[in-house]
């Protein structure tokens, strides 16, 4: 639990957590010799001066209580107090201390007067609400004496000097140690935005920056970067040019076919050669599933459904917009995305018979759904119906032609491209599979 609330107080941030470790301490310092130098240095040096004030009083105050004459010792401690740098008035004048005073900040002040008044029991009232001068009554032999001095003389001058002065250094260092903090972040701040618009299907430009570890992390990064593209491009260049390759002798054979006429064998054989360049067709939808082609561009999502589902119903299936939650831009690529949304339509009315498609757009995602009322799809077997050529055999809708088993694959991977899912799950409202397609913002 509490580790718990730690989390949540930290700073979740790289910047903020790096802060932290660098104030922290200075703070702690700063508060410790702070605290320490009020306490022992000032306290003490105080306490010190006050106690040396004292033996030069107690020097005054013997000589005038040795005086038998009230009058003459008046003169003596007035002559001794000038002597002393001090001003002594016996007896002491209308203006004399009644009550102790000090300013609440004053934190000397109180050691002044302790280490007074345990010096001389017959101590009166001390006032030291001017801060530059100490004033206080004395009791002697011969009725009340008034002494008054300077405040430099008990406390240590400006003991505030050193405060400030480490206060402003601090500061000082703090902010340079932020200047250096943030040029050493910024490599790891632009390598994560690298790797993150990747993860999307963006590729910015990036350089490698900063401390070794950062920039070794980039070059891993560009490696892997470079080394996936690559990949993908193999892949593109190997199924489409199988593909194109096949479509050319294919086209003999179907050229052949319809030489022969009307004979039940060619027939069946040219609906083969026609569900071959289905097959061919889809090849090439899913390898161009990746679209490293197009750029995403920021757009409205809105639109965009809208057309699918419209194009959807004038090509006869039955297809509603059944909800728009939200609104906002996301980087789209216009292409792959219409694919992805027409092969979950296209599977709605061909494994049900009515599909509703719904989009809400999040904070940082959009979410476009597609419901049917078909047999959905046993949560057991979703993963499997995503991977590529794979088809599910139980009671569908045969009569509409078996599929290629691409288009859920194609569809994944293209919500994969945008930095998303696709997730498959059951409609609660129509009864069959619900399938969202979740792309990154
Ligand atoms: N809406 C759905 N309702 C029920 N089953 C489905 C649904 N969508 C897909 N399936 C099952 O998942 C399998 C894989 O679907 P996928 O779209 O990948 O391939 P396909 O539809 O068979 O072929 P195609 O490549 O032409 O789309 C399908 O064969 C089907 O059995
Ligand atoms: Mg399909």
């Amino acid at each position: 639990m509490i580790s718990a609330w730690f989390k949540n107080v930290l700073p979740r941030g790289l910047y903020g957590r790096a802060a932290l470790i660098l104030i922290l301490p200075i703070v702690i310092i700063q508060l410790v010799v702070s605290i320490a130098f009020i306490q022992r240095l000032f306290e003490g040096v105080t306490r010190q001066m006050s106690r040396n004030i004292a033996q030069e009083i107690a020097l005054i105050l013997t000589e005038v209580e040795t005086q038998p004459d009230p009058a003459k010792a008046g003169s003596i401690a007035e002559s001794l107090g000038a002597a002393l740098a001090m001003n002594v008035s016996l007896p002491a004048t209308q203006g004399a201390p009644v009550a102790d005073a000090r300013i609440f900040y004053d934190l000397s002040g109180r050691v002044v007067i302790a280490t007074l008044r345990d010096a001389f029991p017959t101590l009166g009232p001390v006032d030291l609400s001017n801060l530059r001068r100490v004033r206080f009554v004395l009791g002697t032999d011969h009725g009340p004496m008034e002494i008054g001095f300077d405040r430099g003389r008990v406390s240590a001058s400006n003991p505030h000097q050193l405060l400030v002065l480490m206060l402003f250094t601090g500061l000082l260092m703090t902010l340079i140690a932020f200047l250096f903090l943030r040029n050493q972040l910024r490599p790891i701040r632009r390598l994560a935005r690298a790797a993150e618009a990747f993860g999307k299907g963006r590729i910015v430009p990036y350089k490698p920056a900063g401390a070794i570890e950062v920039r070794s992390a980039g070059n891993a990064f560009l490696d892997m970067r470079a080394r996936i593209e690559r990949q993908i491009e193999q892949r593109t260049l190997l199924l489409s040019g199988i593909s194109h390759d096949l479509r050319t002798p294919l086209t003999r054979l179907k050229l052949g076919l319809s030489m022969l006429g009307e004979d039940a064998d060619a027939v069946a054989m040219s609906r083969d050669v026609d569900d071959m360049e289905k097959l061919l067709d889809a090849f090439l939808a899913f390898v161009r599933g990746d679209a490293t082609e197009e750029e995403a561009e920021m757009q409205d999502p809105v639109p965009l459904v809208q057309g699918i589902v419209e194009d959807a119903r004038r090509s006869g299936k039955d297809v509603v917009l059944h909800a728009v939650e939200g609104a906002g831009e996301a980087p789209l690529r216009a292409g792959p995305v219409r694919r992805a949304v027409e092969n979950l339509i296209g599977n709605a009315t061909r494994y049900g018979t009515r599909a509703e498609v719904s989009l809400a757009i999040l904070d940082r995602a959009i979410r476009i759904t597609v419901e049917d009322d078909g047999p959905g799809i046993d949560q057991a077997r979703r993963e499997e119906a995503m991977r590529p050529f794979t088809r599910l055999d139980t009671a569908r809708n045969q009569d509409r032609g078996p599929g290629v088993g691409l288009g859920l694959a194609i569809s994944a991977d293209i919500a994969r491209g945008h930095g998303g899912t696709l997730r498959l799950g059951d409609s609660a409202r129509l009864g069959g599979l619900k399938a969202e397609l979740v792309l990154a913002r």
